[in-house]
């Protein structure tokens, strides 16, 4: 795993732009063989969609060839509900750049069969030869996508029931009442992260810190969903000053000496 330590959730914001970026060029991306990318939603990686924005603006990346997954949605949310993951999507992100409506894919909160949603957003993840580059975030009790504490870590998408601490952080996309928080979700699965090639998850702010220590630090256990990165070849952190409080001395400076020459 590499851990990329960075001052501030701007400098975080701005390397996780420009390493999707990078990717993106790098493969060349056409029509018929498309870059495929995992994206998720939440407070952290709004810095990150402001960056790729404006990268897009100045012409250094084209999202024409890019297909999209995002990791999940609220069950009973339209995707015009201003709470939707599809709605943070468009107005965060979508419109803004040239993304083909067509190579977007959001899992749909409003469905009568779960399970069927569920399977054929698997099935259509492996009809587009797998997710290249997965990006996520991390919540406070260690969960990657709504993989909450317990998931297994071989779970794919399926239904999920948001434990207390995530509704109560969520609560404040909600006017800050609980009530108004959906209690279940549609969510990849830990192995549907795994499969990407690769994972890249960014991780700001000392509310984060523990998650962080147990995901680093830990062994791999389903208590903390994020740890399952340390199987992962090719998983990558990005995380800011704060977010490493409860790292070891020792972790901290291995990874900033490792680290200091590379993207
Ligand atoms: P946040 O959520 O970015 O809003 O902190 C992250 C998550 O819960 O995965």
């Amino acid at each position: 795993m590499r851990v990329i330590i960075k001052p501030d959730y701007d400098t975080v914001s701005k390397w996780a732009a420009n390493y999707i970026v990078y990717r993106i060029n790098k493969f060349r991306p056409s029509a018929t063989r498309p870059f495929v990318l995992g994206l998720p939603t939440g407070s952290t990686p709004l810095g990150m969609y402001r960056e790729l924005i404006d990268l897009y603006q100045k012409r250094k990346v084209s999202f024409e060839n890019v297909v999209t997954f995002n990791m999940d949605e609220y069950i009973g949310l339209k995707p015009q509900d201003k709470q939707s993951y599809r709605y943070f999507m468009e107005e965060n992100f979508f419109k803004h750049v040239n993304l083909k409506p067509q190579n977007i894919h959001m899992l749909n909160g409003m469905t009568k069969d779960y399970e069927k949603e569920c399977s054929d957003y698997e099935k259509a993840i492996r009809q587009a030869g797998g997710i290249h580059l997965f990006i996520g975030g991390i919540g406070t009790d260690g969960h990657i996508a709504f993989n909450e504490p317990f998931s297994s870590l071989s779970s794919r998408t399926r239904v999920k029931t948001l434990t207390d601490s995530t509704i109560k952080a969520n609560s404040r996309f909600f006017d800050g009442d609980l009530s108004k928080v959906p209690t279940t979700v549609l969510t990849v699965g830990v192995a549907t992260i795994m499969d990407a090639a690769e994972v890249l998850i960014l991780a700001t702010g000392e509310n984060k810190a523990k998650a962080l220590k147990h995901g680093i630090e830990g062994g791999v256990s389903h208590v903390w969903t994020i740890s399952a990165l340390q199987m992962h070849p090719h998983g990558i952190i990005v995380c800011d000053k704060p977010a490493t409080k409860e790292l070891s001395e020792q972790t901290v400076n291995y990874f900033m000496e490792i680290e200091k020459n590379n993207f």
